[in-house]
């Protein structure tokens, strides 16, 4: 007898998730391959971070739970993060910490909808939203965002959809276009949310990796939206899977209830060495001028290989590129790239299942040696 499974839990793949452990097996058999295609630094934690590790470990080799939103002062350094970088005080009992943000979604969701609820996602868009949303019931209405809004959300754009939705996730600055949301434009929006009851989710993983202003937090113009964050992306300790929210001032409570019993506690050395990489700003600084110079490499020797329609890459590692000069067929282009080039990158039907067979998602996170080789296979490549 065939015993059910849910129909929730048949959600697609994560493709940028799957070439990462292509690329992974095909190195392990000895290929020599360039990856442009992850969302992860090349860089690891500090060492100075890394000590702090070893120390934690000795100091109380126990490392049993923590309170399951956190520790009180890791919860308490956010807070002056939040003053210091955007002017904001935030209370204490507002922050949870989390098991890295992809954790801090299914709070947010469980926490702002229901099953049948509608959230709206602009596209293209991070892939893992609409199958998170998929898997708690949650309908979905996309809305395309083009070139003229610097692919990000507008208040015009959003009232023009006529589209009814419960909630909005935004992500600024982007995966997969690095493209940020303007201050005016951000307030609007939250303007536009708070007015229409919608609930809006503000991703701010990139935040600290821009390259010509600031990224402003979304809690600077609502009080009703949810700011999620992560310590993989600027704080680069990307596998320690740590990250926080800052939640409306009446959800708190239950976020907390959520927290406690959806995952006990946030990985308890994560937390310590998080606390530490506050302290080390000036080295992770540098790794966003490493990323500056990949960009600027990039975007001066793209265009002559052909991808030339570059998204304005104004934060986060990654263009977007519209290649409908090279293919119409975005998926099996990279595979060629792949197997002919040596050479990943990531196509774009993950983020916009409409066009996404025309463009293709570019991660400048690696080293520039890496990038200049990569430009130099694909030119090889491409003739
Ligand atoms: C926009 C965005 N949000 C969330 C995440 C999830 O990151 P993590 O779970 O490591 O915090 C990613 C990862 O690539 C991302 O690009």
């Amino acid at each position: 007898m065939t015993i059910k499974l849910s129909n929730r839990s048949d959600v697609e793949n994560f493709r940028a998730l799957s070439i990462l452990s292509e690329v992974a097996e095909r190195r392990a058999s000895g290929e020599n391959i360039i990856s442009l295609s992850p969302g992860q630094p090349c860089f690891g934690a500090p060492e100075a971070v890394l000590a702090k590790a070893r120390e934690f470990t000795q100091k109380d080799p126990i490392q049993g739970y923590t309170a399951a939103i956190g520790t009180l002062p890791l919860r308490q350094r956010i807070a002056r993060y939040y003053k210091d970088t955007y002017n904001q005080d935030i209370a204490v009992e507002r922050i949870a910490v989390t098991t890295a943000s992809s954790g801090g979604f299914i709070l947010s969701l469980l926490g702002a909808f229901d099953a049948g609820d509608t959230v709206a996602l602009t596209l293209p868009t991070y892939p893992a939203y609409k199958n998170m949303l998929r898997a708690l019931d949650i309908n979905i209405v996309e809305i395309e965002t083009s070139k003229e809004t610097n692919y990000q959300p507008t208040s015009q754009l959003l009232e023009a959809s006529g589209k009814k939705f419960d909630g909005i996730i935004i992500t600024n600055p982007s995966n997969p276009t690095g493209a940020m949301i303007g201050e005016d434009t951000l307030r609007n929006l939250c303007a536009w949310c708070d007015t229409n009851g919608v609930r809006m989710i503000s991703d701010e993983a990139y935040h600290g990796i821009t390259y010509e202003t600031p990224a402003q937090t979304a809690l600077k113009f609502s009080d009703n939206v949810i700011v999620l964050n992560t310590f993989s992306k600027y704080f680069a300790l990307t596998g320690w899977r740590l990250g926080w929210m800052i939640t409306p001032s009446d959800m708190a409570k239950n976020v907390k209830s959520l927290a406690e019993n959806l995952f006990v506690s946030p990985p308890t050395i994560s937390q310590f060495v998080a606390q530490e990489a506050f302290e080390h700003t000036d080295i992770l600084d540098s790794y966003v001028q490493q990323y500056r110079a990949n960009r600027d490499y990039l975007r001066e020797h793209l265009p002559a290989l052909g991808f030339s329609d570059l998204s304005s890459a104004q934060g986060a590692f990654y263009f977007y590129v519209d290649v409908h000069n090279l293919t119409n067929n975005a998926e099996e282009f990279c595979r060629r790239m792949l197997d002919e080039a040596h050479v990943a990158m990531t196509p774009g039907l993950d983020f916009d299942p409409g066009r996404g067979d025309h463009t293709i998602r570019i991660s400048y996170a690696g080293s520039l040696d890496d990038m200049k080789e990569a430009c130099s296979r694909l030119q090889s490549w491409l003739g």
